[in-house]
């Protein structure tokens, strides 16, 4: 971190160019908190409905809870109704966000078939009048996450980049996929490069990062302003460090197991945050032979059984680090 913020949200400055992702089921609360920690330098909601910003308040709201020291955070949201997606933003201005993100990226059918996610970079105007509402209305910088387009007949990433800039929008996050790519195929790289020729908003980049020197790697090659890391991030928050993870030991993965899972402990409450650890706590591991090992891990919900169980664990695992 650097006293000199590393670029701008419109007023908001951020300090570091690397960013966990937002991912349903993952970039919750306690899992924002220990990237944060480890150096992610914003974070993001995962993305919520605004259908359900509507009315009373019902569990998805539970989506944008945060600590009350966390800056910047950005609330996602998505819609296909550019008045609905205002409405649900002005809703949730109450919950403190520092920056309002409409995800444009998601691919799923439910979502994307319906004209929301990726399915509005097929509707430009839907984009223009989302923007223009928004930025119009709200007190707060508002930013969109997109992909390169629906398929790679309309890849058009530049054209509703330079509409959200033009409709008052501060930064573009870009998934270098096109919607029909889904998570297959290598990320566009090259197409990174060219929308941050194509705007004056920062731009993060996303897509394939999953080491360290791939953070750099891709600001070189694109001139991106930060970039964003989702998969690569789950079980390794050391990405954020730009620490590999060849390079710990199995005491450093254990004591981050037992941080995050007390930051899940007191989120979720107990057992609750023990059994939805257990989707992370699989990718800790991952490069270590110790399926039988965690086979009991996976399953208890006593978390002082766990402990001991991750301290045989790590017994077992210890003499191989010679
Ligand atoms: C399980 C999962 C959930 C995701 N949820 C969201 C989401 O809520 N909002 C969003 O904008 N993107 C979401 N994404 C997409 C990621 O933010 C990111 O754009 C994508 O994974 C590509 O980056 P990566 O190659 O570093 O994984 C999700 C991805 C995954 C794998």
């Amino acid at each position: 971190m650097t006293n000199e913020p590393t670029f701008w949200v419109r007023d908001i400055p951020i300090y570091g160019d690397v960013i966990l992702s937002p991912m349903a089921g993952f970039s919750d609360v306690p899992y924002r908190a220990l990237c944060r920690a480890f150096g992610s330098a914003m974070n993001y909601t995962e993305f919520v409905p605004v259908d359900s910003l509507q009315g009373k308040r019902n569990p998805l709201w539970n989506r944008l809870n945060k600590k009350p020291d966390e800056h910047p955070i950005v609330f996602q949201i998505f819609g296909n109704d550019a008045h609905m997606i205002l409405r649900g933003a002005q809703r949730i201005l109450e919950l403190g966000p520092d920056i309002i993100d409409i995800n444009m990226g998601c691919s799923t059918r439910k979502v994307s078939g319906r004209g929301a996610g990726v399915g509005m970079m097929i509707q430009p105007k839907l984009v223009a009048e989302t923007f223009r509402l928004l930025t119009k209305h709200l007190p707060v910088p508002i930013t969109g996450k997109i992909r390169l387009g629906w398929d790679d007949e309309r890849r058009n990433f530049i054209e509703i980049a330079r509409i959200i800039e033009d409709n008052g929008a501060s930064l573009v996050a870009l998934h270098g996929r096109t919607k029909e790519q889904k998570y297959n195929h290598e990320a566009d790289w090259d197409a990174i490069a060219e929308l941050k020729q194509a705007v004056r908003i920062p731009v993060i980049g996303n897509g394939d990062v999953r080491k360290p020197a791939d953070i750099d790697a891709m600001k070189a090659h694109t001139g991106c302003d930060a970039v964003m890391v989702g998969r690569a991030a789950v079980g390794n928050p050391w990405i954020f460090a730009r620490k590999d993870r060849d390079e710990l030991t199995v005491r450093e993965i254990g004591d981050t197991v037992r941080l995050h899972l007390r930051e899940m402990l007191a989120y979720y409450g107990d057992p609750d945050g023990l059994v939805l650890f257990r989707k992370h706590l699989r990718r800790y591991f991952s490069g270590y032979a110790v399926k039988a090992l965690m086979r009991p891990m996976l399953v208890t919900e006593d978390a002082a059984e766990f402990e001991a169980l991750l301290q045989k664990l790590e017994r077992e695992l210890e003499p191989e680090e010679g």
